[in-house]
């Protein structure tokens, strides 16, 4: 079994839908969440865990000198778990080079819209949709791509599309795009899983 663990954030319904699939879904005998990693004590995700019986873990900034060492706290925290896939999955936080090396093209994340469009610095959760409405544009979607020290430039795994329509809401589009999100992300891994981790 592929052992994931998840750095999130926030709600943490990406790493839901990953345990689903990891459950029953077509994760099922093929992976395990077996780690959550949260920077914020508050965030929801780790409700999640806990209801899921997967181990957590909160590390937050705030408690480390500098960037360096929150990261290697992080990095301790995942070897320990014997960890074979990161996913990032709403963190909102840059990944350390450390990490980077050491789980080269084994990092993925989820962005809300069809990279390179709508991402870098600043382009995260309502911002990425009310840019998407903003610009007319016609179609956003999701995409997955490997995660690494700058934001939202990694390789791309996959893109899935959905319409944006002319009386579209930001909000209507942040609906349509989780739903692909949902969807996506599990085909995503098990994609790196077939081609990357299984001989
Ligand atoms: C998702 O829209 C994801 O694309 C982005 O952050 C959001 C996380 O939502 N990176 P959740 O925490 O998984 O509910």
């Amino acid at each position: 079994m592929i052992r994931i663990a998840i750095l999130a954030s926030g709600g943490g319904s990406n790493m839901q839908a990953i345990v689903d699939a990891c459950k029953t879904g077509i994760l099922k005998d093929l992976a395990e969440v077996i780690l959550t990693v949260s920077n914020n004590a508050s965030a929801f995700v780790l409700e999640r865990a806990k209801n899921e019986n997967i181990n957590s873990v909160c590390i937050e900034r705030k408690n480390f000198k500098d960037e360096e060492f929150f990261n290697k706290k992080i990095l301790t925290e995942l070897k320990s778990a014997e960890t074979d896939i990161v996913c990032l999955a709403g963190y909102m936080r840059i990944v350390g080079q450390g990490i980077v090396d050491e789980y080269k093209d084994r990092i993925l994340n989820i962005h809300p819209a069809l990279l390179p469009k709508f991402g870098g610095k600043g382009m995260y959760g309502h911002f990425v949709h009310e840019a998407v409405v903003k610009a007319g544009e016609t179609k956003s979607g999701v995409t997955v791509h490997f995660a690494n020290e700058k934001y939202d430039s990694g390789k791309i795994i996959m893109q899935k599309e959905i319409e944006v329509s002319k009386i579209d809401t930001p909000e209507d589009v942040a609906k349509k795009v989780l739903k692909v999100e949902y969807r996506i992300y599990p085909q995503a891994i098990k994609k790196i899983i077939e081609e990357n981790l299984r001989g």
